[in-house]
């Protein structure tokens, strides 16, 4: 048992604890401490610390020990988890959510091995004849840090840490899935009326032939011309065309003209029979490969046979960058259009950092 208390770095306000708190002069004083990648709690009842018979632990001393060290446990490992020592700041303060005690045998205030009779070892409470069930909870985790089992060498106390319980509500089978690109997509009807409507169910699918999937319902006028002309066009507005974007998205070509009302202008594809929106930065030019009846919506599967983009989008490699094209997203469950944010670090590079740590 080496180190400082746990108990002696909770802040002032939480240390109170009769069980364990420095400055309840009357308290307990329970105290833990690390021991390797254990904790480890030694206590030496008195006398006048037993039950209603003599000499055996009083019920309520025990729990106290298992509650107030599990506790500590917990907060000394939460700072360990985030990388600090004791002393970098003070400890976080759990209190027991639930605490269950079963008490199998009683444990002996034997005056001699009183001195260490409820000893805490290797993170393990052993109560020299007495048997404990502990559960702790920590309502911030969930952990479950205090249990005892019945071994060969008599009985003990494990304390441990679970990993964060998974609190996670379920939202039911729903098309949730984070960012949703908004993509506007490029026809011609029958007539060669161009058209174009918002699709957010669509992405990248195949690096080689390189292709992007579109999921369009058969309600949509689109549908029906893209099923027809074997060709579509996926233009991704900037931020300051939202409105546009969502226009296309709540008005039909049916009747409609959505480029001339959207103030938008249909450029011939040249390489399928398909327009693109001419304002929106960047753009893909797709042949149908394949289609897809999945329930509500065809997934139609372009292969792109060119990206086109705007000059002032790109880098000083020619490569599209992010923070000037400004793509947003789409979040179906609140209705809201969201802009992109900040880079936050290099793909394939950032991973590297994290492989090191491990075995
Ligand atoms: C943000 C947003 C995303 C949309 N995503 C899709 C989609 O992925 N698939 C779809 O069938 N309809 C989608 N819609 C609805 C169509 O864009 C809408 O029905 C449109 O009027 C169809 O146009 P069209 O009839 O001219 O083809 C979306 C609408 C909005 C506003």
């Amino acid at each position: 048992m080496e180190g400082e208390a746990f108990q002696d770095h909770y802040p002032v306000e939480f240390a109170n604890c009769f069980g364990c708190g420095r400055r309840n002069q009357a308290g307990l004083k329970i105290k833990s401490y690390w021991d390797g990648e254990e904790t480890v709690c030694r206590f030496a009842p008195e006398p006048h610390q037993c039950g209603g018979a003599p000499g055996f632990a009083c019920s309520g001393l025990v729990a106290m020990l298992i509650d107030c060290h599990g506790a500590a446990t917990a907060a000394a490992a939460k700072l360990r988890d985030e990388g600090f020592a004791l002393g970098d700041k003070p400890l976080a303060r759990f209190t027991a959510a639930s605490l269950k005690v079963e008490y199998l045998k009683p444990v002996p205030l034997d005056p001699v091995r009183g001195r260490r009779g409820l000893r805490d070892r290797r993170g393990a409470l052993r109560a020299a004849s007495g048997s404990v069930v502990g559960v702790h909870r920590v309502p911030e985790t969930d952990r479950v840090i205090g249990r005892v089992t019945e071994g060969a060498q008599g009985p003990r106390v494990p304390f441990f840490t679970e990993r964060k319980r998974d609190m996670k509500k379920s939202l039911g089978a729903n098309t949730i899935l984070y960012p949703t690109p908004v993509l506007l997509v490029g026809t011609y009807d029958a007539a060669g009326k161009p058209n174009v409507m918002t699709a957010a169910w669509g992405g990248i699918c195949c690096s080689s032939p390189p292709c992007v999937a579109v999921s369009l319902r058969k309600a949509t006028y689109s549908h029906g011309s893209i099923v027809l002309q074997r060709a579509f066009t996926v233009s991704v507005p900037s931020e300051k065309y939202a409105a546009a974007a969502d226009y296309c998205g709540i008005v039909s070509g049916k009747r409609a003209d959505k480029f001339a009302e959207a103030g938008l202008t249909a450029v011939r594809s040249t390489l399928v029979n398909a327009p693109y929106v001419g304002e929106f930065p960047l753009v893909l030019e797709c042949r149908l490969l394949h289609q897809f009846e999945l329930g509500l919506h065809t997934q139609f599967v372009g292969e792109i046979l060119d990206v086109k983009a705007e000059d002032d989008i790109l880098d000083a490699r020619g490569a599209v960058d992010v923070e000037k094209l400004k793509p947003f997203f789409f979040a179906p469950e609140s209705n809201g259009y969201y802009g992109t944010g900040r880079r936050l670090g290099d793909a394939f590079s950032m991973g590297k950092a994290v492989k090191k740590k491990g075995p």
